[in-house]
């Protein structure tokens, strides 16, 4: 059931059932981060392999230092400048978070969500949300309540409505290793933001020597099969008969005949392409076409994430 009731919320919290909850980013499937039974729960329903980690949201840094051993200096800076926000930060774990929501690893990804609904939420728990994106494994990742309920309304009994998603995809991912920054997951906060932040240049290792066991390479997929190109009208050219749907990021192509076109930004605006992203993926998934060709966007600031999100959603099943 999809409503606009904290306390229905968070009553079903209490009773270690699973909600789908808003966040600014993408919605997130939640439970009591504390509670093995919840998190057990937030597995099964997504269908998501137990060695894959989730994210644990709470609404204040003072809240956080009780989930962590240690907050290095650098991270805090991080957490100060960027919660609430869409910015997830990999630290230590303290005893009160169960092995199970961190898949037995010492680590813990946290964030505080910029969402006025979830926050209200958290702040109403005197427990933290353990929360991955509410889709089922390797699916697009729901942005609006309706979303959520097409993909998981009969496996949760609510599903708090916060509206659209403002981001529109997964939040930044980094960690911090001797006092060194390394970016996980490209999202809507950008690297040259965090390397402005801390006035020192950081880099996105290709693969590095920490573990980011969630990184699967197929990932928020569409059913559709989807190709990634850099070159919209020649792949178009070569596939000749199928039923096409093009997305793109500010060009409309009109010469091209297809079946259709989505533009994600026309005024060439990569937040709002990363804000359309999925719900876009999402429906033309829904409407039967023998492929999507999606746009390549420039590899810079958002771009790097929305790439990211391409990449992985155009993998071979
Ligand atoms: O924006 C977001 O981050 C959304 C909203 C709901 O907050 N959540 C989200 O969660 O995208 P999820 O589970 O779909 O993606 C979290 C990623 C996974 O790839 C997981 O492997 C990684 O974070 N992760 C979680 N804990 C980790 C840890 N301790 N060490 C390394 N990676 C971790
Ligand atoms: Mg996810």
């Amino acid at each position: 059931m999809i409503g606009t009731s904290i306390e229905t919320a968070a009553a079903y919290l209490r009773n270690n059932e699973v909600v789908a909850i808003p966040t600014e980013t993408v919605y997130g499937l939640a439970g009591n981060a504390f509670s093995e039974d919840a998190v057990k729960k937030i597995y099964a329903i997504k269908n998501r392999p137990l060695s894959n980690p989730l994210i644990v949201h709470t609404d204040s840094i003072e809240k956080v230092r009780n989930l962590v051993s240690t907050f290095p200096v650098i991270a805090e800076k991080l957490a100060s400048v960027f919660w609430p926000g869409p910015l997830t930060i990999i630290l230590q774990k303290s005893a009160l978070i169960p092995a199970v929501t961190t898949a037995q690893q010492d680590s813990v990804a946290i964030r505080i969500p910029n969402h006025p609904v979830t926050l209200r939420l958290l702040g109403e728990l005197d427990f933290p949300l353990a929360a991955p994106s509410a889709n089922r494994f390797a699916y697009i990742s729901p942005v609006n309540a309706q979303a959520v309920m097409e993909m998981l309304g009969t496996s949760i009994p609510y599903i708090l409505d916060g509206g659209s998603c403002k981001q529109g995809i997964e939040s930044t991912i980094v960690s911090v290793e001797n006092e060194k920054v390394f970016i996980n997951r490209p999202g809507v906060i950008t690297k040259e933001q965090i390397e402005n932040t801390l006035s020192t240049s950081i880099s996105v290792p290709t693969h590095s020597a920490i573990a980011h066991p969630g990184m699967f390479k197929k990932h928020y997929s569409p059913k559709t099969p989807m190709i990634l190109t850099e070159d919209i009208s020649e792949t178009v050219a070569q596939l000749g008969d199928l039923k096409i749907a093009v997305l793109s990021f500010y060009n409309s192509y009109p010469h091209l005949t297809v079946n259709k076109k989505v533009v994600l930004s026309p005024n060439a605006d990569m937040l709002e392409a990363a804000h359309h992203l999925y719900d876009a993926l999402y429906t033309l998934d829904k409407s039967g076409f023998d492929i999507i060709i999606a746009e390549k966007f420039p590899q810079n600031g958002i771009g790097t994430a929305i790439n990211d999100r391409l990449m992985k959603a155009s993998e071979p099943f």
